[in-house]
Parts: C-alpha cells; sequence; structure tokens
C-alpha cells in the first residue's frame, strides 16, 4: 500500500477501520500482556483509534506510529489534549503526558527515537498491509521494540470476496510470519458480526506472542 493511499483515506475521511469505541477484544485480552500500571504499550499504524484512550485510562503510557498528520491531530483534538509538537529526527512527535505518537513512515522510526516500550498492540496494523510488506513490518516492530510480547489481531475470511484491506491472514500465515522471534499463542477466534465490511463472514483472531 503506498502513502498515498492511506493520505487519502484520510484527507477523505474514509476511515471505515475507525472503531467507535475501544476493541473488545482488547478490553478482554490486555491482562494477558501482564502490563504494570505506567507500562508503556507501542500501537504502530495507530490512526487516531480510542483504544488510545482506553489505555491511557487505564494507566498505561502509549506511544505510536501513524503515517498521518491529519489523523494525529484528530486523535490529540479528541481526546482533548493540546500536544507538544516537535521535531523527532526527519519526523514529527506529537506528545503530552504519557503519550507520544510518531508522526511518519513506521520503517523509517529507529529504536533510539522510540525508547523503550513493554508491549505491541496491533490492531488493524499487520492486516492493513498488503503480503509483500509483512515480513519486513514483523521485523521492523520486532527491531525497534526489542521483540516485546505483542497482543496481535487478525482476520480471517474468503480472501475472493473481498478486496483489503483489510487483509485476510490465516493462522499458518501469522505462525510463519512471527515464529523466528515469537512464541504464538492463540488466545481466541470469534465471528465478525454482521460480517467484515458488513458483506463477509469473516473471523477475528486474537494472538498472545512472547519474546522465544
Ligand atoms: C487500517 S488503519 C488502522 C488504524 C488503527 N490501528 C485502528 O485500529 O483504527 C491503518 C493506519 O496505518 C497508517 N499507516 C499505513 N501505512 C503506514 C506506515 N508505513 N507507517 C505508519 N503508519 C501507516 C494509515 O494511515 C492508517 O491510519
Amino acid at each position: 500500500m503506498e502513502a498515498s493511499f492511506w493520505h487519502d483515506r484520510w484527507n477523505a475521511n474514509e476511515i471505515g477501520f475507525h472503531q467507535s469505541k475501544p476493541n473488545a477484544l482488547l478490553e478482554k485480552y490486555m491482562g494477558v500482556l501482564g502490563c504494570a500500571e505506567g507500562s508503556r504499550i507501542f500501537l504502530p499504524l495507530c490512526g487516531k483509534t480510542l483504544d488510545i484512550g482506553w489505555l491511557l485510562a487505564k494507566g498505561y503510557c502509549v506511544a505510536g506510529a501513524e503515517l498521518s498528520e491529519t489523523a494525529v491531530k484528530q486523535l490529540f483534538e479528541e481526546l482533548g489534549v493540546v500536544p507538544d509538537i516537535s521535531p523527532a529526527g526527519a519526523r514529527t512527535r506529537y506528545s503530552a503526558p504519557d503519550i507520544d505518537i510518531f508522526v511518519g513512515d513506521i520503517f523509517d522510526l529507529s529504536e533510539e527515537l522510540l525508547g523503550a516500550v513493554d508491549a505491541v498492540y496491533d490492531r488493524a496494523a499487520l492486516v492493513a498491509l498488503p503480503e509483500e510488506m509483512r515480513e519486513e513490518y514483523v521485523r521492523q516492530v520486532a527491531k525497534i521494540t526489542d521483540n516485546a510480547p505483542k497482543l496481535l489481531l487478525t482476520f480471517e475470511y474468503d480472501q475472493s470476496q473481498l478486496a483489503g484491506p483489510p487483509f485476510s491472514i490465516d493462522e499458518d500465515s501469522v505462525r510463519t510470519l512471527h515464529s523466528d522471534s515469537y512464541r504464538l499463542t492463540l488466545l481466541e477466534k470469534v465471528q465478525v458480526s454482521g460480517g467484515l465490511k458488513g458483506r463477509v463472514n469473516a473471523e477475528e483472531a486474537v494472538w498472545y506472542l512472547e519474546k522465544e
């Protein structure tokens, strides 16, 4: 997916992936990560997800990476927080107490800039990327987070019924992508209520990945 695809989506406000409430699987399984209050959770490709507000309200710190500055501006507006905006290497950092969002391509984000994180929460990030980008993405997230444990949400459906994103990623592919660096546990699979995009039968899977 080209950057322009996502910029166009944000500029046209075509953000069907954005959920109107915090993700139920995050609420159910965040505890599996075993993170104490104050732990720093990294959300790659974070958009303006309400999951960030939920994590902050639970006492976690949040770091995010997002291509679209429009998304990041809206995120802070909707949180009701005025960010401190500063240059961070070749990119821009939007910060406030307990939250840092790095605007730009995740593939250019370094571990130094991101800083230490305790866990990763990936919702609509891996599945937003076409197959040819996924290996590099998984490697990059592992590198900049020092293989921090991860809660990963994926979709499984008949790809011939719907063009991604979100793309379908089956169990074998999730395992193949991550088996070098993580031990994987499939926590649950749930039926997507009403179907994906209201049309296609799909399951959402939630995975717990631990450092190998
Ligand atoms: C499907 S959305 C999911 C957003 C969020 N995770 C959520 O659950 O609402 C994918 C997001 O990733 C961002 N994105 C896509 N490619 C990116 C990249 N290479 N680096 C950083 N962000 C990217 C897009 O702008 C978009 O906001």
